[in-house]
């Protein structure tokens, strides 16, 4: 699908994951229609650096548009494949009032986008999906085939979200396929996400909170991984399938916090709090799919990865730590 240049449309292009995807593509020769709504969910400002390297290309177009209500039919005509990565991320805020914005932008979103999808027809639909769809899962490494039971409202928008995709690819032929993507990070990760709060914390010599007892796991998994396996996601037999990225073994945020130190030479000053509702207490991904249907291997390890982040997280804020080093 993708070994010869061809025009890829990327939902949520202005996201952390999506704008290195959109870089991705247009290294491998692609033209990119980009999509984004720029929601509020974090800083615009920040959304639109995220695109600084892509918007240099001259196969990148960005269509400022919101799935929901925009004329997405007219955006994606013409493309191959569409990865959809547009969405609400964040599973903590996903309670109380906010649920209305995880149903529109990973529910009703991802719905219209269907619906165009029968209009113009694509080659492949690679659905960025999510670890929460597990919710605690009883086996780890959890297999795809595992029953899902989300935990929070966010898993829940996530699942239903992979299940419309399935419902209109057995009533309308559109060969989608979900990715499960397990707690990425990298540079220009979401400034509400773990790793880049305990970066903003540690170089501000803030106390750095710690969700319950911190011994909770993580499959963290670079950006760089998940975007690998999402590109060959799009050329693989696949449809009709879910397949874990995951990146290669579980931490807990306790050890995170250790490798931190040692990377950036300060010690962070750690604050307990309650556990966060809506959290699994611990996700661990089966990726033997992924190996075998996507010839894929997670590559960055933790430390490496981390310290990538680390780097670009003093570059991009331009700032050095304020507090002396170990
Ligand atoms: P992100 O918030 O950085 O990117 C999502 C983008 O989608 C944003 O730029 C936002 O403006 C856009 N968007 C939201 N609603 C839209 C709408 N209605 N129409 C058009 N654009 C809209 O998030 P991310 O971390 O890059 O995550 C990307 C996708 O991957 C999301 O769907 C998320 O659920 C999924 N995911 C992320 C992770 C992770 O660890 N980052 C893990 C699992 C799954
Ligand atoms: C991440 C993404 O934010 C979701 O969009 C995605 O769907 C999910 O991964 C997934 O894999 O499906 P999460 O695992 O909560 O969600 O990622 P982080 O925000 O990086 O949190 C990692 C761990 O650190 C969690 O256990 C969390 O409780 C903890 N944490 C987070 C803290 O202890 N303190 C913080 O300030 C932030």
């Amino acid at each position: 699908m993708l070994d010869s240049p061809t025009r890829v449309v990327v939902t949520g292009a202005a996201g952390f994951v999506g704008s290195h995807l959109c870089d991705r593509l247009l290294g491998m020769g692609h033209e990119v229609v980009g999509i984004d709504s720029f929601s509020d969910y974090y800083e615009r400002a920040r959304k639109k650096q995220n695109l600084e390297s892509a918007r240099e290309q001259s196969g990148f177009r960005l269509v400022e548009l919101d799935l929901v209500d925009g004329d997405v039919a007219r955006a994606i005509r013409g493309a191959a494949v569409v990865f959809h990565l547009a969405g609400q991320p964040g599973v903590r805020p996903s309670w109380g009032d906010h649920f209305d914005q995880y149903v529109q932008d990973n529910i009703v979103a991802t719905q219209r986008l269907l619906e165009a999808l029968r209009e113009h027809p694509v080659k492949r639909l690679v659905f960025a999906s999510s670890s929460s769809v597990y919710g605690d899962a009883e086996m780890f490494p959890t297999k795809e085939t595992a029953l899902p039971r989300p935990v929070s409202p966010y898993g829940m928008t996530k699942l239903a979200a992979e299940h419309l995709t399935f419902v209109y690819m057995r009533n309308f032929g559109i060969p989608a396929t979900s990715l499960r993507y397990f707690t990425v990070y990298g540079p220009r990760q979401r400034p509400d996400m773990a790793f880049c709060r305990f970066m903003e914390a540690l170089a501000d010599g803030n106390e750095i909170e710690i969700y319950g007892d911190g011994e909770q796991t993580r499959e963290f998994t670079f950006v760089s991984d998940a975007v690998d396996g999402t590109v060959k996601a799009a050329s693989a037999d696949v449809v009709g399938q879910v397949v874990n990225l995951g990146g290669g073994s579980r931490v807990s945020v306790n050890r995170v916090l250790d490798t931190l130190a040692e990377i950036s030479g300060i010690e962070p000053r750690r604050k307990y709090m309650p556990a966060a509702l809506g959290d699994p207490r611990h996700t661990g991904a089966s990726i033997n799919v992924a190996r075998d249907r996507l010839g894929w291997e997670p590559r960055v390890s933790l430390r490496e990865g981390l310290a990538k982040q680390w780097e670009w997280f003093l570059a991009a804020s331009a700032r050095r730590p304020e507090v002396s080093p170990l």
